[in-house]
């Protein structure tokens, strides 16, 4: 029963995962492109991905209906129980309808929620979680399906070295409602912008309305994702720190309280980089981008689920969600769990 007499605070309630069975070691792509294993996991961290099967089971709504049904039993809830559906894309399964209104329909959902995607590449589940704080705050949504699912293996090209290592497909979930009265949970303080002027830095202009894929970009392969590495390396870890910042100041917390960092997966090298900015400790910042890679949206997520399942993450810690990614968007998320 919604009771607004007293502050109404934000919990998350389940959440789940789902990565496609097919690995990609970087021993498997140095058979493609003219890379090596060292040079990878040095420079990135990264020592496989996950690849989704273009045979179908595995496109970005199966993952999220995978990872759904995990965080819908994880939270004791029934599917009919979801009043929205806030999905986190740069990879939708089709253009029209969208993935959240795909999602409703395979989870069975008959109650015609709300159903919407944002694309903000890899600060999307971030978003959607801050936004799915505000519905339930405001008493809009009592029970917010929030979903990060990528398959950024079909948007790389897989000729292209300094792009084709980095990603990976997967998906996570987050299921938020109301916290009882009494309970720890919370989401204390959040953060998103975007800066525009970043545009040129890493994007995907061809398959727009602009400029329509056609046999030309096909064959010159100009319609996958491009990318400025290092433009985007020195923005990252100043827009990781700057996050964690804000969030800790409008918080009144400080960094001694945060009992986790689950930073965006896009390079070892720039979560050290976050970490050592902050003065935070390694141990607080959660890492799996040796397994996954840059799953983008995904990537918040399946690191939090992660680490609730194999104990670091208990209920009562004070957990810190920091994303930044093509835009440039950015956003933060400082809760107790
Ligand atoms: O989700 C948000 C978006 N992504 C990011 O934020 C990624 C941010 N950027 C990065 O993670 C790094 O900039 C990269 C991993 C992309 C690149 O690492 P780097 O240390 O900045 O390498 P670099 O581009 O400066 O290249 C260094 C050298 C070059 O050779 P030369 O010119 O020094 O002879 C590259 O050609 O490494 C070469 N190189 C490679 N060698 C082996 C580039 N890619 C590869 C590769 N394998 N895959």
């Amino acid at each position: 029963m919604t009771n607004l007499s007293h502050e109404v605070n934000t919990k998350i309630l389940g959440t789940g995962i789902y990565l496609p069975e097919k690995i990609m070691t970087n021993f498997d792509l140095e058979k493609i492109v003219d890379t090596n294993d060292q040079w990878i996991y040095e420079r990135t961290g990264i020592k496989s991905r996950r690849i989704s099967s273009t045979e179908g089971g595995e496109f970005p709504t199966d993952m999220a209906e995978k990872a759904s049904w995990k965080a819908l039993q994880a939270a004791g809830l029934e599917p009919n129980d979801i009043d929205m559906i806030i999905f986190a894309s740069v990879t939708p399964d089709q253009k029209l309808p969208n993935s959240a209104s795909l999602l409703q329909q395979k989870l069975g959902i008959t109650n015609k929620c709300a159903s919407l995607d944002i694309a903000v590449a890899c600060s999307g589940f971030v978003y959607g979680m801050n936004m799915a704080n505000s519905f339930i705050k405001t008493g809009m949504a009592k029970k917010i399906l929030v979903v990060g699912s990528e398959m950024l293996s079909t948007e790389v090209d897989w000729t292209d070295r300094s792009i084709c290592i980095l990603f990976g497909d997967g998906c996570g979930v987050a299921i938020v409602g109301q916290a009882e009265e009494g309970e720890a949970s919370k989401i204390h303080a959040t953060h998103l912008g975007s800066d525009g002027s970043g545009k040129e830095f890493f994007n995907q202009p061809v398959g727009g309305a602009i400029e329509p894929i056609t046999e030309t970009h096909l064959k010159e392969r100009t319609h996958f994702m491009r990318m400025k590495g290092g433009e985007m390396f020195k923005v990252a870890t100043r827009t990781l720190a700057d996050n964690a910042r804000v969030v800790l100041e409008r918080s009144g917390k400080t960094l001694d309280d945060v009992d986790w960092i689950v930073p965006h997966q896009a390079n070892i090298r720039i979560i050290e980089t976050t970490a050592k900015l902050l003065g935070a400790p390694m141990e607080k910042m959660i890492v799996n981008i040796q397994d996954y890679g840059n799953t983008s949206a995904a990537t918040v997520p399946i690191a939090f689920h992660e680490a609730i399942q194999d104990g670091r993450i208990k209920r009562g810690d004070l957990v810190l969600f920091d994303a930044f990614g093509a835009g440039l968007t950015f956003g933060a998320t400082l809760l107790t769990y």
